[in-house]
Order: structure tokens, then sequence, then C-alpha cells
């Protein structure tokens, strides 16, 4: 495979990767940065698991080509907090539902979320069936996802987030 050498924002750092242009994102992210929240599912753009943001929308990393995503803002979840050591509020609101069971699809849900809220900061129930529709959860948090969304849509129409550790990695 040809290889180029490439830079990425990825987090709000820029970083230099080689690597052929029609690789996954997902695996660019995982392999190349070590940036490893981001889980692979299904690979055919099915399940949500490898959801990042490009340029603030919800994108499955899995069928995205690195090379569509020159020049864009990626985000994952590492870089889903505000700030180093604060967390988001979807990431309180995870905590305060206990959203999580086994987790692996917890990244792609938070990264789905934020793109919902960005857009939509006071989501309807359908609202956010909607956006969440893609991604799947095998141990049927989805009640609690919801409700969890609720909660953050209420504290950022305030603060936006709290001081705290990072809410998820892996
Ligand atoms: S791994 Fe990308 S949608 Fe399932
Ligand atoms: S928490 Fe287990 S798949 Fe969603």
């Amino acid at each position: 495979m040809a290889t180029t050498v490439t830079r990425l924002k990825v987090n709000g750092e820029e970083r230099t990767v080689e690597v052929d242009p029609a690789t996954p994102l997902l695996w660019v992210i995982r392999e190349q940065l070590e940036l490893t929240g981001t889980k692979f599912g299904c690979g055919i753009a099915q399940c949500g698991a490898c959801t990042v943001r490009v340029d603030g929308r919800a994108v499955r990393s899995c069928v995205t080509p690195v090379s569509s995503v020159f020049g864009q803002e990626v985000q994952t979840i590492e870089g889903l907090a505000p700030a180093k050591d604060t967390r988001h509020a979807l990431q309180m609101a995870w905590i305060e539902h206990q959203v999580p069971q086994c987790g692996y699809c917890q990244s792609g849900q938070l990264m789905s979320a934020a793109a919902l809220l960005d857009t939509n900061p006071d989501p309807r129930d359908e609202d956010i069936d909607r956006a969440m529709e893609g991604n799947l959860c095998r141990c049927g948090m989805y009640g609690r996802i919801k409700a969890a969304i609720k909660t953050a849509a209420k504290a950022t129409a305030g603060v936006g987030a709290e001081g705290g550790e990072e809410a998820n990695h892996g």
C-alpha cells in the first residue's frame, strides 16, 4: 500500500501519521495514535462503537477513510472533556445514572450524544432516539442513556462541565 505522511488534528493537537490515505480513521486513531477509547465493533457502520466526531459531527470511523478528514477537527472520547482533570457534562451524567455495564459501546454512545447536544441543547425523546439509533448497546442500557442525556442537557443549560477525573477511557 502507498503511504503518505500527513497531519491530522486530533483532540486539538496536530499529529503526524504515515498512512495509506484509504485506511479507516478508526485504525489510525487506535494503532498509530494509540487512542484506544474508540472501539471496533462491526466494521460496517452498523453498531456505532467506533463513533468519533469530525468537525462536530458524529461519524463511524470504521468506514471513514482517513483522507476524508484531512483538514478537519477529529475528536475522540479522550478529548471529550473540556480540559485536563475535568469531565464533560455527559460524562458526569453517565456516572450519575450508572450507564455503563460492560462499557464497550460507551465511548461511541457519548460521542453521538455530544454531537446531539451541540446542535440541540434541549432534545425531546424522539430527537434522542433519532440521534442515538445507530449506537447499539448489547447490554440494553438505552433507558439509562436517554436519562443521562436529559440530565446532561439540563446541566449544560447551566455550567456545561464540572471538575473531576476523566470519566471514560479504555
Ligand atoms: S465498528 Fe464502526 S459502526 Fe460498528
Ligand atoms: S454497556 Fe455493554 S454494550 Fe453497551
